[in-house]
């Protein structure tokens, strides 16, 4: 079973992820995409020898660049870690319940465009959340809105920092998002 993982930022999932099925006899991630030739992720693609291969606006849109490579590829799971862009509706009836993404708060809630990074985390502390957590889901046409996969919740207090608070969040996606995707993986034989 082949990943391809789009990121836009730092990759830690993405490392994670390549990490956790480094050895794994049935699941590999073949590439990493990304839309921002600066971002950190892809120093850790070198590190890690996983091929990385960045993108513009106009690669993305135009269904005859990334489009293409992700059909000939045919990976059994489009995987988007931190990954900022929507995705085209061309690309979501292609990959019909292929392509997942993590959210780090708990959706509906706290979800949308512009939702993203210590904005979520900001947002959950000023409205004095008890708790927050991770969401994983299927990506559709619209930012965060695709069927829920699973969720799993830390609690949170007042004193928590923005910072502390995505401490707790990114403890959670990594010890979740790999073994969530192993079991879609899996799971559907
Ligand atoms: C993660 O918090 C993820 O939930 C969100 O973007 C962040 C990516 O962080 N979608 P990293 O680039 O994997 O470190």
């Amino acid at each position: 079973k082949r990943i391809i993982l789009l990121a836009s930022g730092s990759g830690s999932n993405v490392e994670n992820i390549i990490t956790y099925f480094g050895k794994h006899e049935q699941v590999a991630v073949s590439a990493v995409l990304t839309n921002k030739n600066t971002a950190y992720v892809l120093e850790r693609c070198k590190k890690l020898k996983v091929p990385a291969l960045y993108f513009n606006k106009t690669a993305f849109l135009d269904t005859s660049v990334v489009f293409d490579f992700l059909i000939a590829q045919n990976p059994d799971l489009i995987v988007l870690a931190g990954f900022l862009w929507k995705i085209p509706q061309e690309l979501v009836t292609a990959f019909p319940n292929k392509i997942v993404n993590i959210h780090p708060a708990l959706l509906p809630k706290y979800g949308g465009k512009g939702m993203y990074g210590t904005k979520v985390h900001e947002a959950v502390k000023e409205n004095g959340e008890t708790e927050t957590g991770i969401t994983i889901h299927y990506v559709n046409e619209n930012y965060d809105e695709g069927g829920i996969i699973h969720q799993a919740k830390t609690n949170i207090s007042p004193h928590d920092t923005p910072e502390q608070i995505a401490e707790k969040v990114h403890a959670l996606e990594y010890e979740h998002f790999p073994k969530v995707l192993e079991n879609i993986l899996l799971k559907n034989g």
